[in-house]
């Protein structure tokens, strides 16, 4: 008995009183950066649930708005304080109407720069990505008048303590989904932050991620991109008390019933082992698409950054992969105007894209941050940073548009997800995630359809199932092909 009291206890400090006493409040949560926010975010919500809190796509009408920041580039962190700015005129204008709204900063800028965060006018609480099980108390500490920093790195694992979401949530959430496997990064690239905003390495224990796959699955999800910083390093405890590697994780959760896609990203070349290598050989439900950063193509850059492997290493890991499944395709990230980047480097960055020949890519500005070895070297002019930008992505954005077109005229097959815009239509991707658009009934979403693709548009296909393209082809076009 002792033990409901206290957990009814808990709810009235959170406010969620007994049925019908008072409204179910609102929260808002948005987020920036990478997918481990997106999961996080999910997570957040699902552990906020059970005190009262549902999810409003609205941030104005919101009793608490959580923003999920992102740390990475200095443009990443000048979006987080206009955000807050926004958001705090919002809490002004409640307060007006008598109504208090909660600012809750989370994510990467909350862990490096928590305190300063702590200090801006309207934010009530500022919690570090390890602490988001401790939410539901930092609230009750929030509601008592307190304002809150909690950025330490706790001995608690928070995947244990984070509350699993509710069957309606995952639904709701979609037919495709993230699940991270691995948290934190050890290897210092000299230009980033993650390191020191998410921790050491960190990997979840093969069972937990089966459990939560196995959750999904039954709750209609049938494509898990498993996520992490450095994703192929993953070694967390298998069955047998031993680390299993990402390989045999992806082995795993391929047999559970209801999952036809998984996904892994994002990888760093010196982790790509054997057995990941092999799982795409011999595991169909895993995806012919990989994300494999390489910043640049200049050996002298790559040392500079700390990445610990040389252009050829990677064009080396392409080829084999390749060669274990000849339908891959690759996606990279680049940073362009890295302390020290002379045009021949650069050149050497172009001279690898052509020779891969990319899917998609990211590309940024090399952006200094605070407290990273590389913010303390000769840096690059903007203007040249720009221009090398520029021809950089001109150059990916053809490859990109020759990649989609060689799709017009074959078939592909799509996981439908949803309804698309115009009606009768539904959108899906394909094993690129390339969205594609088809005229196909809704009792299809959640299936993987062969479609037959017939145009490209700026970032998207466009097919018709491929039976329906058979059935209208026209006679003596079959006769003369001899079906
Ligand atoms: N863990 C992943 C990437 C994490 S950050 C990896 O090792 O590849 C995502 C991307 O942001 C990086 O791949 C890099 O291209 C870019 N990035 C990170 N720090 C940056 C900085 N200081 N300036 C510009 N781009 C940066
Ligand atoms: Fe950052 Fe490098 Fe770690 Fe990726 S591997 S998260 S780029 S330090
Ligand atoms: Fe940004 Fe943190 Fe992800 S810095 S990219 S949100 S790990």
């Amino acid at each position: 008995m002792a033990g409901t009291i206290e957990v009814r206890q808990a709810r009235l400090a959170l406010g969620s009183r007994p049925n019908g006493m008072s409204k179910p409040r609102k929260l808002h949560v948005k987020s920036f950066g990478c997918q481990m926010n997106v999961y996080d975010s999910n997570r957040m919500a699902d552990t906020l649930a059970p005190a009262g809190f549902a999810e409003t796509a609205r941030p104005d009408d919101a009793d608490l708005v959580i923003l999920n920041t992102c740390h990475i580039r200095e443009k990443a962190v000048d979006k987080v304080y206009s955000e807050i700015g926004r958001i705090r005129e919002m809490k002004e204008a409640a307060a007006l109407e008598g109504r208090r709204m909660v600012i809750a900063v989370a994510g990467c800028v909350a862990q490096a720069e928590g305190k300063e965060i702590g200090r801006r006018a309207g934010v009530d609480l500022v919690v570090g990505p390890q602490n988001y099980h401790r939410l539901p108390d930092l609230l009750a500490r929030v509601e008592r008048g307190e304002k809150v920093v909690d950025t330490e790195f706790p001995i608690e694992d928070k995947f244990d303590a984070l509350a699993a979401p509710a069957r309606s949530a995952i639904a709701k959430r979609g037919i495709a989904t993230f699940v991270t496997v691995q948290e934190g990064c050890d290897k210092f690239c000299t230009f980033c932050v993650v390191p020191y905003t998410r921790g050491a390495e960190v990997s979840r224990p093969v069972e937990k991620i089966v459990a939560e796959v196995v959750r999904l699955a039954d709750a209609g999800v049938r494509e898990v991109t498993l996520i992490g910083q450095n994703v192929n390093a993953y070694h967390g405890e298998g069955a047998d008390g031993r680390p299993s590697s990402l390989a045999r994780l992806l082995h795993r959760l391929a047999d559970v019933p209801g999952i036809v896609r998984l996904r892994y990203t994002t990888s760093h070349p010196r982790d790509m082992a054997e057995d990941l290598i092999a799982a795409h050989r011999d595991l169909p439900a895993l995806m012919p698409y990989v994300h494999l950063p390489v910043q640049s193509g200049s050996d002298r850059v790559l040392e500079a950054m700390n990445r610990k492997h040389t252009a050829a290493h990677y064009r080396d890991i392409v080829a084999r992969m390749r060669a274990a499944r000849s339908d891959l395709a690759f996606s990279s990230d680049f940073i362009v105007g890295f302390p020290g980047e002379s045009e021949e480097d650069f050149g050497e960055t172009l001279t690898l894209i052509e020779d891969i020949g990319f899917a998609g890519a990211y590309s940024f500005m090399y952006s200094p941050r605070a407290g990273t070895p590389a913010a303390e070297m000769a840096q690059i002019p903007q203007e040249e940073k720009s221009e090398r930008l520029q021809r950089l992505q001109a150059l990916v954005t053809r490859q990109q548009r020759a990649f989609n077109a060689s799709f017009v005229g074959h078939t592909l097959d799509v996981l439908l997800e949803k309804t698309g815009r115009e009606t009768g239509q539904l959108v899906g991707k394909s094993p690129y995630l390339q969205p594609v658009t088809v005229v196909a009934p809704a009792s299809l979403i959640g299936e993987v359809v062969p479609v037959a693709i017939t145009g490209v548009g700026t970032n998207s296909l466009f097919g018709v199932p491929a039976d329906a393209a058979r059935t209208h082809v026209p006679e003596q076009i079959l006769t003369a092909a001899g079906a």
